[in-house]
Protein backbone atom coordinates (compact mmCIF):
# COMPACT_ATOMS: atom_id res chain seq x y z
CA UNK A 1 0.00 0.00 0.00
CA UNK A 2 1.24 3.60 -0.19
CA UNK A 3 2.15 5.51 1.69
CA UNK A 4 1.06 8.66 2.98
CA UNK A 5 3.29 11.32 3.36
CA UNK A 6 2.63 14.15 5.79
CA UNK A 7 3.71 17.28 6.56
CA UNK A 8 3.13 20.66 8.22
CA UNK A 9 1.94 23.95 7.08
CA UNK A 10 1.81 27.19 8.80
CA UNK A 11 -1.98 28.43 8.79
CA UNK A 12 -0.75 32.03 8.32
CA UNK A 13 2.22 32.15 5.95
CA UNK A 14 1.93 28.71 4.02
CA UNK A 15 5.51 27.66 5.59
CA UNK A 16 6.30 23.88 5.13
CA UNK A 17 7.77 21.62 7.04
CA UNK A 18 8.52 17.93 7.35
CA UNK A 19 8.15 17.41 11.43
CA UNK A 20 6.13 19.16 13.75
CA UNK A 21 7.21 22.75 15.19
CA UNK A 22 5.89 24.98 17.69
CA UNK A 23 7.04 28.45 16.26
CA UNK A 24 6.86 28.24 12.33
CA UNK A 25 9.93 29.12 10.79
CA UNK A 26 8.65 31.14 8.35
CA UNK A 27 6.86 34.13 10.40
CA UNK A 28 7.36 33.03 13.78
CA UNK A 29 4.19 32.70 14.74
CA UNK A 30 3.04 30.20 17.51
CA UNK A 31 1.12 26.96 16.95
CA UNK A 32 0.31 27.47 13.73
CA UNK A 33 1.92 24.29 12.08
CA UNK A 34 -0.68 22.10 11.35
CA UNK A 35 -0.51 18.49 9.95
CA UNK A 36 -1.53 17.60 6.42
CA UNK A 37 -1.12 15.01 3.85
CA UNK A 38 0.68 15.39 1.06
CA UNK A 39 -0.28 15.59 -2.24
CA UNK A 40 0.68 15.38 -5.53
CA UNK A 41 -1.69 18.15 -8.02
CA UNK A 42 -0.72 17.84 -11.89
CA UNK A 43 -0.02 20.57 -12.78
CA UNK A 44 0.36 23.89 -10.29
CA UNK A 45 -0.67 26.78 -12.46
CA UNK A 46 1.44 30.09 -11.85
CA UNK A 47 1.14 33.33 -13.17
CA UNK A 48 4.08 32.69 -14.94
CA UNK A 49 3.14 29.38 -16.95
CA UNK A 50 0.10 31.18 -18.09
CA UNK A 51 2.40 33.29 -20.24
CA UNK A 52 5.72 31.26 -20.63
CA UNK A 53 4.99 30.19 -23.90
CA UNK A 54 3.98 33.36 -26.05
CA UNK A 55 6.01 35.87 -24.40
CA UNK A 56 9.48 36.89 -24.44
CA UNK A 57 11.21 39.54 -22.38
CA UNK A 58 10.53 42.69 -24.01
CA UNK A 59 12.21 46.19 -23.30
CA UNK A 60 10.30 48.48 -21.16
CA UNK A 61 10.35 51.16 -23.83
CA UNK A 62 8.41 48.80 -26.12
CA UNK A 63 5.94 47.52 -23.65
CA UNK A 64 2.62 49.48 -24.42
CA UNK A 65 1.28 51.40 -21.55
CA UNK A 66 -1.82 52.50 -21.34
CA UNK A 67 -4.58 52.22 -18.60
CA UNK A 68 -6.17 49.72 -16.83
CA UNK A 69 -9.68 49.29 -18.49
CA UNK A 70 -12.54 49.67 -14.86
CA UNK A 71 -15.81 48.48 -14.94
CA UNK A 72 -17.51 50.68 -12.09
CA UNK A 73 -19.41 48.68 -9.48
CA UNK A 74 -22.10 50.70 -9.47
CA UNK A 75 -21.09 51.34 -5.48
CA UNK A 76 -19.01 54.35 -5.29
CA UNK A 77 -17.30 53.55 -1.98
CA UNK A 78 -16.06 50.24 -3.51
CA UNK A 79 -14.86 52.54 -6.69
CA UNK A 80 -13.14 54.35 -4.33
CA UNK A 81 -11.68 51.40 -2.85
CA UNK A 82 -10.56 49.98 -5.89
CA UNK A 83 -9.23 52.73 -7.58
CA UNK A 84 -11.72 53.36 -9.96
CA UNK A 85 -13.80 50.37 -10.49
CA UNK A 86 -13.15 46.56 -10.83
CA UNK A 87 -10.35 45.62 -13.21
CA UNK A 88 -11.83 42.47 -15.76
CA UNK A 89 -8.86 39.51 -14.92
CA UNK A 90 -8.56 40.62 -11.58
CA UNK A 91 -8.74 38.33 -8.42
CA UNK A 92 -9.58 39.76 -5.07
CA UNK A 93 -9.64 38.47 -2.43
CA UNK A 94 -12.25 40.29 0.43
CA UNK A 95 -11.61 39.48 3.86
CA UNK A 96 -13.60 40.00 7.47
CA UNK A 97 -15.02 38.88 10.58
CA UNK A 98 -17.76 36.63 10.27
CA UNK A 99 -21.51 38.44 10.03
CA UNK A 100 -19.94 41.61 9.28
CA UNK A 101 -21.46 41.78 5.94
CA UNK A 102 -19.06 40.18 2.86
CA UNK A 103 -21.94 38.36 1.40
CA UNK A 104 -24.36 41.17 1.45
CA UNK A 105 -21.61 43.73 -0.08
CA UNK A 106 -21.00 41.23 -2.84
CA UNK A 107 -24.65 40.30 -3.55
CA UNK A 108 -25.19 44.03 -3.97
CA UNK A 109 -21.92 44.86 -5.79
CA UNK A 110 -23.58 41.80 -8.04
CA UNK A 111 -26.57 43.00 -8.63
CA UNK A 112 -25.47 46.65 -9.46
CA UNK A 113 -23.58 45.06 -11.97
CA UNK A 114 -26.05 42.87 -13.76
CA UNK A 115 -28.11 45.82 -13.53
CA UNK A 116 -24.90 47.00 -16.36
CA UNK A 117 -25.81 44.09 -18.71
CA UNK A 118 -23.16 42.02 -17.12
CA UNK A 119 -23.30 38.36 -16.39
CA UNK A 120 -22.73 37.47 -12.71
CA UNK A 121 -22.10 33.85 -11.51
CA UNK A 122 -22.53 34.11 -7.41
CA UNK A 123 -21.61 31.11 -6.28
CA UNK A 124 -22.35 30.38 -2.28
CA UNK A 125 -20.56 27.37 -0.09
CA UNK A 126 -22.21 28.28 2.92
CA UNK A 127 -25.80 29.45 2.42
CA UNK A 128 -28.80 27.40 0.57
CA UNK A 129 -29.87 29.16 -3.12
CA UNK A 130 -33.02 29.79 -0.78
CA UNK A 131 -31.03 31.68 1.88
CA UNK A 132 -29.30 33.52 -0.85
CA UNK A 133 -32.76 34.36 -2.76
CA UNK A 134 -34.21 35.50 0.81
CA UNK A 135 -31.22 38.27 1.17
CA UNK A 136 -31.54 39.04 -2.58
CA UNK A 137 -35.24 39.73 -1.92
CA UNK A 138 -34.42 41.93 1.24
CA UNK A 139 -31.37 43.89 -0.80
CA UNK A 140 -33.79 44.37 -3.84
CA UNK A 141 -31.14 42.32 -6.01
CA UNK A 142 -32.98 40.43 -8.62
CA UNK A 143 -31.86 40.83 -12.02
CA UNK A 144 -32.21 38.37 -14.69
CA UNK A 145 -28.01 38.69 -15.17
CA UNK A 146 -27.16 37.32 -11.76
CA UNK A 147 -26.91 33.82 -11.66
CA UNK A 148 -26.58 31.90 -8.30
CA UNK A 149 -24.97 28.67 -7.54
CA UNK A 150 -24.53 26.89 -4.63
CA UNK A 151 -21.90 24.05 -4.87
CA UNK A 152 -18.26 23.15 -3.04
CA UNK A 153 -16.79 21.69 -5.59
CA UNK A 154 -14.61 22.69 -7.92
CA UNK A 155 -14.84 20.37 -10.90
CA UNK A 156 -18.60 21.54 -10.45
CA UNK A 157 -18.22 25.15 -10.15
CA UNK A 158 -15.43 25.33 -13.06
CA UNK A 159 -18.48 23.88 -15.15
CA UNK A 160 -21.14 26.36 -14.29
CA UNK A 161 -18.04 29.14 -15.37
CA UNK A 162 -18.18 27.42 -18.48
CA UNK A 163 -21.79 27.05 -19.36
CA UNK A 164 -22.48 30.56 -17.70
CA UNK A 165 -19.56 32.42 -19.44
CA UNK A 166 -19.65 35.13 -16.23
CA UNK A 167 -17.75 38.49 -16.25
CA UNK A 168 -17.95 39.03 -12.54
CA UNK A 169 -17.66 36.04 -10.43
CA UNK A 170 -18.39 35.34 -6.40
CA UNK A 171 -16.92 32.59 -4.52
CA UNK A 172 -18.43 32.51 -0.71
CA UNK A 173 -16.27 31.34 0.87
CA UNK A 174 -13.19 30.30 -0.40
CA UNK A 175 -12.50 28.14 2.21
CA UNK A 176 -15.53 26.14 1.95
CA UNK A 177 -14.57 25.23 -1.81
CA UNK A 178 -12.24 21.80 -2.57
CA UNK A 179 -10.80 20.31 -5.20
CA UNK A 180 -11.58 16.52 -4.70
CA UNK A 181 -8.07 15.50 -6.43
CA UNK A 182 -6.04 16.98 -3.01
CA UNK A 183 -6.85 14.62 -0.15
CA UNK A 184 -6.66 17.01 2.28
CA UNK A 185 -9.85 18.85 4.01
CA UNK A 186 -12.02 21.54 2.71
CA UNK A 187 -10.80 25.10 4.49
CA UNK A 188 -7.24 23.47 4.64
CA UNK A 189 -4.01 24.91 3.65
CA UNK A 190 -3.51 22.58 0.40
CA UNK A 191 -6.96 22.98 -0.19
CA UNK A 192 -7.20 26.86 -0.39
CA UNK A 193 -3.87 27.43 -1.85
CA UNK A 194 -4.65 24.72 -4.94
CA UNK A 195 -8.50 26.43 -5.43
CA UNK A 196 -7.24 29.65 -5.36
CA UNK A 197 -4.23 29.26 -7.55
CA UNK A 198 -6.90 27.59 -10.39
CA UNK A 199 -9.84 30.53 -9.57
CA UNK A 200 -6.32 32.68 -10.65
CA UNK A 201 -5.80 30.36 -13.51
CA UNK A 202 -9.81 31.01 -14.73
CA UNK A 203 -9.72 34.66 -14.29
CA UNK A 204 -6.89 35.49 -16.42
CA UNK A 205 -7.52 33.49 -19.00
CA UNK A 206 -11.23 33.93 -19.27
CA UNK A 207 -10.74 37.78 -18.64
CA UNK A 208 -13.54 37.22 -15.55
CA UNK A 209 -13.00 39.63 -12.28
CA UNK A 210 -13.22 37.39 -9.56
CA UNK A 211 -13.77 37.72 -6.14
CA UNK A 212 -12.96 35.84 -3.33
CA UNK A 213 -14.59 35.94 0.22
CA UNK A 214 -12.19 34.59 3.22
CA UNK A 215 -13.04 34.45 6.66
CA UNK A 216 -10.79 35.90 9.38
CA UNK A 217 -10.81 33.20 11.47
CA UNK A 218 -7.52 32.28 13.73
CA UNK A 219 -7.77 28.79 15.24
CA UNK A 220 -8.73 25.88 14.13
CA UNK A 221 -8.06 24.28 10.44
CA UNK A 222 -9.11 27.06 8.36
CA UNK A 223 -6.39 28.87 6.43
CA UNK A 224 -6.62 32.99 7.03
CA UNK A 225 -6.40 34.98 4.33
CA UNK A 226 -2.77 35.66 4.98
CA UNK A 227 -1.78 32.86 3.13
CA UNK A 228 -4.02 34.43 -0.14
CA UNK A 229 -2.53 38.02 -0.10
CA UNK A 230 0.03 36.69 -2.38
CA UNK A 231 -1.45 34.96 -4.72
CA UNK A 232 -4.44 37.98 -5.41
CA UNK A 233 -4.50 41.01 -7.41
CA UNK A 234 -6.35 43.02 -4.34
CA UNK A 235 -6.86 42.77 -0.77
CA UNK A 236 -9.75 44.07 1.22
CA UNK A 237 -11.23 44.16 4.58
CA UNK A 238 -14.50 44.67 5.40
CA UNK A 239 -14.23 45.97 8.95
CA UNK A 240 -16.42 47.56 11.30
CA UNK A 241 -17.75 46.56 14.81
CA UNK A 242 -20.67 44.25 15.19
CA UNK A 243 -22.74 46.82 17.39
CA UNK A 244 -21.82 49.54 15.36
CA UNK A 245 -24.07 50.05 12.35
CA UNK A 246 -21.31 51.37 10.10
CA UNK A 247 -18.67 49.12 7.94
CA UNK A 248 -15.34 50.34 6.77
CA UNK A 249 -13.77 48.95 3.71
CA UNK A 250 -10.36 49.49 3.30
CA UNK A 251 -7.53 48.03 0.80
CA UNK A 252 -4.22 46.29 2.46
CA UNK A 253 -2.94 45.64 -1.00
CA UNK A 254 -3.93 46.92 -4.68
CA UNK A 255 -2.20 46.63 -7.61
CA UNK A 256 -4.23 48.70 -9.37
CA UNK A 257 -4.54 51.25 -6.94
CA UNK A 258 -4.01 53.10 -3.59
CA UNK A 259 -4.16 50.90 -0.88
CA UNK A 260 -4.85 54.51 1.41
CA UNK A 261 -8.67 54.79 0.59
CA UNK A 262 -11.53 53.49 2.57
CA UNK A 263 -15.29 53.04 2.14
CA UNK A 264 -17.58 53.71 4.55
CA UNK A 265 -21.18 51.41 4.71
CA UNK A 266 -24.08 51.83 6.98
CA UNK A 267 -25.79 48.66 7.75
CA UNK A 268 -29.81 48.98 7.18
CA UNK A 269 -32.67 46.63 7.15
CA UNK A 270 -32.21 46.89 2.89
CA UNK A 271 -28.53 45.88 3.29
CA UNK A 272 -25.71 48.43 2.85
CA UNK A 273 -25.84 51.74 2.33
CA UNK A 274 -22.88 54.36 1.12
CA UNK A 275 -21.76 56.79 3.42
CA UNK A 276 -20.93 59.92 1.16
CA UNK A 277 -20.57 62.25 4.47
CA UNK A 278 -18.18 60.38 6.53
CA UNK A 279 -17.59 63.43 9.10
CA UNK A 280 -21.17 63.83 9.85
CA UNK A 281 -22.06 60.24 10.68
CA UNK A 282 -18.52 60.44 12.73
CA UNK A 283 -19.43 63.48 14.64
CA UNK A 284 -23.27 62.58 15.07
CA UNK A 285 -22.99 61.71 18.62
CA UNK A 286 -20.86 64.02 20.04
CA UNK A 287 -20.81 65.76 23.55
CA UNK A 288 -20.60 68.90 23.60
CA UNK A 289 -18.67 71.42 25.78
CA UNK A 290 -17.30 68.09 27.96
CA UNK A 291 -13.67 67.87 29.07
CA UNK A 292 -11.94 65.13 27.14
CA UNK A 293 -13.44 65.41 23.66
CA UNK A 294 -11.47 67.01 20.80
CA UNK A 295 -12.29 66.84 17.32
CA UNK A 296 -9.41 65.78 14.44
CA UNK A 297 -9.34 66.81 11.21
CA UNK A 298 -7.91 62.59 9.30
CA UNK A 299 -7.26 62.27 5.86
CA UNK A 300 -8.43 59.07 5.26
CA UNK A 301 -6.78 58.54 1.84
CA UNK A 302 -7.38 61.59 -0.68
CA UNK A 303 -10.57 62.86 1.28
CA UNK A 304 -10.65 64.33 4.50
CA UNK A 305 -12.83 62.98 7.62
CA UNK A 306 -13.73 64.94 10.66
CA UNK A 307 -13.60 62.41 14.08
CA UNK A 308 -14.05 62.82 17.31
CA UNK A 309 -11.15 61.60 19.53
CA UNK A 310 -11.67 60.97 23.36
CA UNK A 311 -9.45 61.21 26.52
CA UNK A 312 -10.17 59.92 29.76
CA UNK A 313 -7.69 60.60 32.76
CA UNK A 314 -8.45 58.99 36.01
CA UNK A 315 -6.47 58.46 39.10
CA UNK A 316 -5.53 54.87 39.99
CA UNK A 317 -4.11 53.08 42.96
CA UNK A 318 -1.98 50.65 40.92
CA UNK A 319 1.75 51.42 40.40
CA UNK A 320 1.57 50.71 37.18
CA UNK A 321 -1.06 53.24 35.25
CA UNK A 322 -2.74 51.63 32.08
CA UNK A 323 -2.12 53.15 28.72
CA UNK A 324 -5.05 52.31 26.76
CA UNK A 325 -6.38 53.36 23.61
CA UNK A 326 -8.87 52.08 20.42
CA UNK A 327 -8.10 53.45 16.74
CA UNK A 328 -4.97 54.79 17.67
CA UNK A 329 -1.42 53.57 17.45
CA UNK A 330 -0.44 52.73 21.48
CA UNK A 331 3.29 54.12 20.51
CA UNK A 332 1.89 57.52 19.36
CA UNK A 333 -0.54 58.04 22.73
CA UNK A 334 2.69 57.03 25.16
CA UNK A 335 4.67 59.33 23.35
CA UNK A 336 2.35 62.37 23.63
CA UNK A 337 1.91 61.51 27.19
CA UNK A 338 6.15 61.64 27.35
CA UNK A 339 5.66 64.97 25.81
CA UNK A 340 2.57 66.11 27.49
CA UNK A 341 4.47 65.16 31.36
CA UNK A 342 7.91 66.35 30.75
CA UNK A 343 7.53 70.08 28.41
CA UNK A 344 3.90 70.92 30.07
CA UNK A 345 4.56 69.91 33.60
CA UNK A 346 1.84 67.05 34.01
CA UNK A 347 2.41 64.10 36.12
CA UNK A 348 0.59 61.13 35.24
CA UNK A 349 2.66 58.56 36.76
CA UNK A 350 -0.36 58.18 39.35
CA UNK A 351 -3.18 58.52 36.13
CA UNK A 352 -4.54 55.36 33.95
CA UNK A 353 -5.17 57.08 30.63
CA UNK A 354 -7.87 55.98 27.94
CA UNK A 355 -7.96 56.99 24.54
CA UNK A 356 -10.58 56.46 21.97
CA UNK A 357 -11.51 57.54 18.69
CA UNK A 358 -15.12 57.61 18.47
CA UNK A 359 -17.30 55.39 15.97
CA UNK A 360 -14.32 52.30 15.51
CA UNK A 361 -12.31 54.29 13.06
CA UNK A 362 -8.52 54.19 12.88
CA UNK A 363 -6.70 56.76 12.28
CA UNK A 364 -3.29 56.44 11.56
CA UNK A 365 -1.80 59.32 10.91
CA UNK A 366 0.45 61.46 12.81
CA UNK A 367 -1.56 64.41 12.29
CA UNK A 368 -3.88 62.98 15.54
CA UNK A 369 -1.19 63.82 18.25
CA UNK A 370 -2.07 67.03 18.95
CA UNK A 371 -5.75 66.35 19.14
CA UNK A 372 -4.74 63.04 21.46
CA UNK A 373 -3.00 66.14 23.39
CA UNK A 374 -5.42 68.13 23.46
CA UNK A 375 -7.98 65.57 24.69
CA UNK A 376 -5.52 64.36 27.33
CA UNK A 377 -4.53 67.37 29.05
CA UNK A 378 -8.29 68.65 28.26
CA UNK A 379 -9.41 65.32 30.45
CA UNK A 380 -6.61 65.65 33.13
CA UNK A 381 -6.66 69.51 34.05
CA UNK A 382 -10.56 69.01 33.33
CA UNK A 383 -11.46 71.87 31.31
CA UNK A 384 -13.73 71.53 28.51
CA UNK A 385 -12.66 71.74 24.91
CA UNK A 386 -14.86 74.52 22.76
CA UNK A 387 -16.88 72.20 20.42
CA UNK A 388 -16.57 73.81 17.59
CA UNK A 389 -12.69 73.30 17.63
CA UNK A 390 -11.05 71.23 15.26
CA UNK A 391 -7.12 70.16 15.75
CA UNK A 392 -4.71 68.81 13.87
CA UNK A 393 -0.73 68.54 14.01
CA UNK A 394 2.15 66.15 14.62
CA UNK A 395 3.84 66.51 17.65
CA UNK A 396 7.36 65.70 18.07
CA UNK A 397 9.61 65.02 20.78
CA UNK A 398 10.75 68.68 21.96
CA UNK A 399 6.80 69.67 22.12
CA UNK A 400 6.95 71.54 19.13
CA UNK A 401 4.34 71.32 16.12
CA UNK A 402 5.43 69.82 12.92
CA UNK A 403 3.69 70.17 9.77
CA UNK A 404 1.62 67.64 8.19
CA UNK A 405 0.35 67.52 4.51
CA UNK A 406 -3.11 68.31 2.93
CA UNK A 407 -3.74 71.25 5.34
CA UNK A 408 -5.95 73.13 2.99
CA UNK A 409 -8.39 70.01 2.65
CA UNK A 410 -8.23 69.58 6.27
CA UNK A 411 -9.72 73.18 6.75
CA UNK A 412 -12.05 72.98 3.87
CA UNK A 413 -14.00 70.02 5.47
CA UNK A 414 -14.17 71.82 8.86
CA UNK A 415 -15.62 74.75 7.50
CA UNK A 416 -17.97 72.55 5.26
CA UNK A 417 -19.08 71.32 8.35
CA UNK A 418 -19.95 74.60 10.32
CA UNK A 419 -16.42 74.50 12.83
CA UNK A 420 -15.54 77.97 13.71
CA UNK A 421 -11.75 77.31 14.68
CA UNK A 422 -8.66 75.29 13.73
CA UNK A 423 -5.57 74.75 15.62
CA UNK A 424 -2.91 73.50 13.56
CA UNK A 425 1.28 73.66 12.75
CA UNK A 426 2.29 76.95 11.90
CA UNK A 427 4.27 75.24 9.45
CA UNK A 428 1.26 74.04 7.51
CA UNK A 429 0.66 77.82 6.76
CA UNK A 430 2.76 77.73 3.52
CA UNK A 431 1.75 77.48 -0.31
CA UNK A 432 -2.17 78.26 0.19
CA UNK A 433 -5.20 80.92 0.94
CA UNK A 434 -7.19 80.39 4.02
CA UNK A 435 -10.64 80.40 3.04
CA UNK A 436 -13.26 82.95 4.28
CA UNK A 437 -15.32 82.34 6.87
CA UNK A 438 -13.36 79.76 9.60
CA UNK A 439 -10.64 81.33 11.48
CA UNK A 440 -7.40 79.32 11.78
CA UNK A 441 -4.34 79.26 14.74
CA UNK A 442 -1.29 78.27 13.77
CA UNK A 443 0.39 77.04 16.61
CA UNK A 444 4.51 76.04 16.69
CA UNK A 445 4.41 73.61 19.87
CA UNK A 446 2.23 71.57 21.99
CA UNK A 447 1.87 74.66 24.95
CA UNK A 448 0.24 77.43 22.20
CA UNK A 449 -1.94 75.04 21.61
CA UNK A 450 -3.24 73.84 24.96
CA UNK A 451 -3.89 77.54 25.33
CA UNK A 452 -5.52 78.11 22.41
CA UNK A 453 -7.79 75.02 22.89
CA UNK A 454 -8.59 75.19 26.95
CA UNK A 455 -8.07 79.05 28.09
P1 LIG B 1 -23.51 38.77 5.93
O1 LIG B 1 -23.42 39.48 4.65
O2 LIG B 1 -24.19 37.44 5.92
O3 LIG B 1 -22.11 38.60 6.62
P2 LIG B 1 -20.87 37.70 6.20
O4 LIG B 1 -21.09 37.21 4.83
O5 LIG B 1 -19.69 38.63 6.32
O6 LIG B 1 -20.78 36.59 7.19
O7 LIG B 1 -24.24 39.76 6.92
C1 LIG B 1 -24.81 39.30 8.04
C2 LIG B 1 -25.36 40.39 8.92
O8 LIG B 1 -25.86 41.50 8.21
C3 LIG B 1 -26.49 39.81 9.68
O9 LIG B 1 -26.22 40.03 11.06
C4 LIG B 1 -27.70 40.54 9.22
C5 LIG B 1 -27.16 41.80 8.66
N1 LIG B 1 -27.96 42.31 7.54
C6 LIG B 1 -28.65 43.49 7.67
O10 LIG B 1 -28.63 44.14 8.72
N2 LIG B 1 -29.39 43.98 6.61
C7 LIG B 1 -29.46 43.31 5.44
O11 LIG B 1 -30.13 43.78 4.51
C8 LIG B 1 -28.74 42.08 5.31
C9 LIG B 1 -28.79 41.30 4.03
C10 LIG B 1 -28.01 41.62 6.36
MG1 LIG C 1 -21.42 35.24 4.26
Amino acid sequence: MAKIKVKFVCTECGTESPKWMGKCPGCGAWNTMLEEAETVVKAPVGRGELTRAKEKAKSIIDIESGREPRVPTGLNELNRVLGGGLVPGSLLLVGGDPGIGKSTLLLQTSNALASQGLKVLYVSGEESVRQTKLRADRLGALSDKLFVLCETNLDLIEQAITDVEPDFLVIDSIQTVYRPDVASAPGSVAQVRECTAHFMRISKVNGVATVLVGHVTKEGAIAGPRLLEHMVDCVLYFEGERHHSYRLLRAVKNRFGSTNEIGIFDMTEGGLREVTNPSELFLSERPLGVSGSTVVASMEGTRPVLVELQALVAPTHFPSPRRMSSGLDHQRISLVIAVLEKRMGMFMQNQDAYVNVAGGVKLDEPAADLAAAVSIASSFRDLPTKPYDVVFGEVGLTGEVRAVSRAETRVKEALKLGFKRVILPEMSMKGWQPPAGIQLIPVKTVADALRAALE
